[in-house]
């Protein structure tokens, strides 16, 4: 494994890092026990840089992870996320639409120390503001999260899906480390809207759905998703849009074949040559695809396979919204 610097922090967090969402949440059924053999493999592997949130299968995520945790800690970075806060605490959530924003001070404290029961920890290493709540000023969400690394229960602090303005008045309360935000092939808005601010500011850019959520890889069924798959919600996976990312993602894996790679490999080297202040986080349940695309480091892309895939990507452009409109309302602009 390669090791990219997180923001200014000086700690060392693995050039890619392991999405855990899918084993608990959003992407129909899943498997414990395989699930955890794919997390002691992800240390076998060098990938020690984990991220769940609270949120993932009301706490069952974290729970999951407490379990290889409770002998390894030490060999994790560890992050999660607080504010989507189920409308039913006792119903199955399977998307953020069953779920509201709060983060106000007083929930962030409560979440805080559920999430520490949950993940069986003293301290999580990496906290996010997973959205940020239009109800709240950024600087008392902040605020709040500043004092839970006074009080040693947090040690650094990140933010998703935050606009640029909103991170530079989060960073002037507290140095934010992290950033994390959708990016992969089919969703590059971030080089427009954020990455010339972060930059300035010395903040991480955690690119989440590096895969586009499986679709850019070429080995998605997507009728044979579960029926509470979240996917099925998004403009992506429907109609006239599929039907361009299908063509897209045929294109691209055939590309990657005669470079004797795959899909979920060409495009994780993608994003590993965007900057060395990237790291994405593949969501993965599986130890064969685990194990692949860990190899994704070892591939240095040149600045003809650079323009190449540009042009691959060029010829498919009615790819759709990453979110609904539902969702998007939840994304801080
Ligand atoms: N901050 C936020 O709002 C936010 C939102 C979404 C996600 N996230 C975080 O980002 C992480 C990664 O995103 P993601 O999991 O949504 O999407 P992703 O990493 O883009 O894609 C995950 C999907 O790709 C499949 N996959 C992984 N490697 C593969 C390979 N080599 N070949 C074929 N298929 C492969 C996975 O299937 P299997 O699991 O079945 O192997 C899963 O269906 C999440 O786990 C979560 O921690 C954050």
């Amino acid at each position: 494994m390669k090791y990219k610097l997180l923001g200014q922090t000086g700690e060392k967090l693995s050039a890619l890092g392991l999405g855990c969402m899918g084993m608990s949440f959003a992407y129909g059924a899943s498997n414990d026990k395989q699930s955890l053999v794919t997390l002691e493999k992800a240390l076998d592997l060098g990938i020690n840089f984990w991220d769940t949130a609270d949120m993932y299968g009301n706490g069952k995520n974290e729970q999951l992870l407490a379990q290889v945790l409770k002998n390894k800690r030490d060999q994790v970075f560890l992050a999660t996320k607080f504010g989507f806060r189920a409308k039913d605490e006792n119903q199955h959530t399977s998307s953020s639409l069953d779920c509201y924003i709060d983060a106000s001070p007083a929930w962030i404290k409560v979440a805080v120390e559920n999430s520490l029961k949950r993940l069986n920890t003293d301290v999580i290493d990496l906290y996010y503001a997973h959205r940020i709540d239009p109800n709240i000023p950024i600087e008392e969400t902040v605020g709040a999260m500043s004092d839970l690394v006074k009080q040693g229960k947090v040690r650094y602090l990140g933010l998703s899906e935050a606009s640029a303005d909103t991170i530079r008045k989060a960073h002037a309360i507290h140095p934010i480390a992290a950033v994390q935000h959708e990016y992969s092939l089919l969703t590059r808005e971030v080089e427009q809207t954020h990455l010339q601010t972060i930059r300035e500011l010395g903040i991480s850019l955690i690119a989440y759905a590096p895969l586009s959520r499986g679709l850019i890889t070429n080995t998605l069924t997507v009728d044979q998703l579960d029926a509470d798959d979240f996917r099925r919600q998004l403009p992506r996976y429907q109609g006239n849009h599929l039907q361009n990312n299908q063509s897209l993602a045929q294109a691209f894996s055939d590309f990657a074949v005669s470079k004797n790679v795959t899909a979920a490999q060409l495009a994780l080297a993608w994003i590993l040559a965007q900057g060395k202040d990237i790291i994405p986080i593949p969501g993965t349940r599986h130890i064969d695809r685990l194990t692949e695309n860990a190899k994704a480091i070892q591939l240095s892309l040149t600045t003809d396979d650079l323009l190449n895939i540009d042009k691959i990507i060029q010829q498919f452009p009615h790819t759709g919204e990453r979110y609904n409109p539902e969702q998007f309302a939840a994304v801080n602009h």
